[in-house]
């Protein structure tokens, strides 16, 4: 059972992320109808909104108020749209269904489906930029763009998916597969956690503990997509399971077995929840209830 005060905490976030995406770009701004409709279509498809609510959390966590960490919760949401996009494109995973819908190209077409992702990435540097309309100091705006470039960027999550994708087939070693989820996945759950402790005035020692158990549930919950593309319900996850099998991909369940995966996620989440525990978090109680959610998750 998930904690309802938990349950009620992610769907007044997605709610709140929801309305701030729908309205992302500022009238002003003339943007191509249809590429307005491509972006739109993906952003507000159905996502669990789970890397806006670590943002949020981690900000709260340390006493921050949701409404100045809610760029960047857009944000980061706004990147891994375009990284979804972008994934499911006949030239990468060549999968039809994400988020419950036909993918971005099935609808829109390869091409404006390549430009719409461009268009979210580019635009999340833009949401981040409004933070220091709220208070946030310029050097620590600064320091989430940085991040943001890093852990998205060839040494985070497009380096990871480079990985994922050379490695088809010919990984022979956990240590190659593990590399492939930290950054493909866990990076980008880890920037969610920094910027929110960065948008707090987090100490080095927070942010480092932030970190820990950004690296941890990351890893995990890419250990969990690789169960779940195996023995997942399609209905609930919105997308077609058996997708890493079709694609040859090498995955956590392929190495180690269904068994020893499931025992390696939740080691994990006992290290994330170790990392905050004793890293001087104010108010971690909401982080520490989502490593439990995540660790059984069905969708
Ligand atoms: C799917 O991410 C891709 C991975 C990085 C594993 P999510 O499972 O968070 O997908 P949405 O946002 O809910 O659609
Ligand atoms: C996706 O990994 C990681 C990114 C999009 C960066 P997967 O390819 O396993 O994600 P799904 O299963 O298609 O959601
Ligand atoms: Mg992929
Ligand atoms: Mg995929
Ligand atoms: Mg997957």
């Amino acid at each position: 059972m998930v904690n309802p005060s938990l349950s009620r905490y992610i769907e007044e976030i997605a709610q709140l992320v929801g309305d701030r995406l729908h309205a992302i770009i500022p009238d002003h701004h003339e943007v191509p109808d249809n590429l307005q409709r491509s972006m739109e279509y993906s952003l507000m498809a159905g996502g669990k909104r789970l890397r806006p609510v670590l943002v949020i959390a981690a900000a709260e966590s340390l006493g921050a108020s949701q409404e100045v960490a809610l760029p960047v919760a857009c944000a980061v949401e706004m990147v891994h749209t375009y990284s979804l996009i972008h994934d499911d494109l006949p030239a990468m995973d060549n999968d039809d269904y994400r988020r419950g819908k036909l993918t971005n190209h099935k609808v829109f077409g390869e091409a404006m489906a390549i430009l719409a992702g461009d268009g979210l990435l580019t635009h999340a540097f833009y949401s981040i930029a409004q933070t220091a309309r709220l208070g946030v100091p310029a050097s620590d705006v600064l320091a989430i763009v940085e991040d943001m470039a890093v852990y998205a960027g060839p040494s985070g999550m497009v380096g990871g998916q480079v990985a994922d994708m050379e490695g088809e087939q010919g990984i022979t070693d956990l240590e190659q597969l593990r590399y492939i989820h930290e950054h493909k996945t866990a990076d980008l759950i880890v920037f969610s956690l920094k910027a929110g402790g960065r948008i707090a005035s987090a100490t080095e020692q927070q942010l480092e503990a932030l970190e820990c158990y950004g690296r941890a549930i990351g890893l995990a919950f890419q250990i969990q997509d690789d169960i779940l593309d195996l023995v997942g319900d399609e209905s609930k996850l919105g997308k077609k399971t058996q997708s890493d099998v079709k694609q040859g991909k090498v995955t956590y369940p392929y190495f180690i077995g269904l068994e020893d995966s499931r025992a390696e996620v939740d080691r994990l989440t006992r290290v994330a929840k170790d990392a905050l525990t004793n890293g001087d978090i104010p108010n971690p109680e909401m982080l520490l209830d989502i490593a439990d959610y995540l660790l059984k998750r069905d969708h």
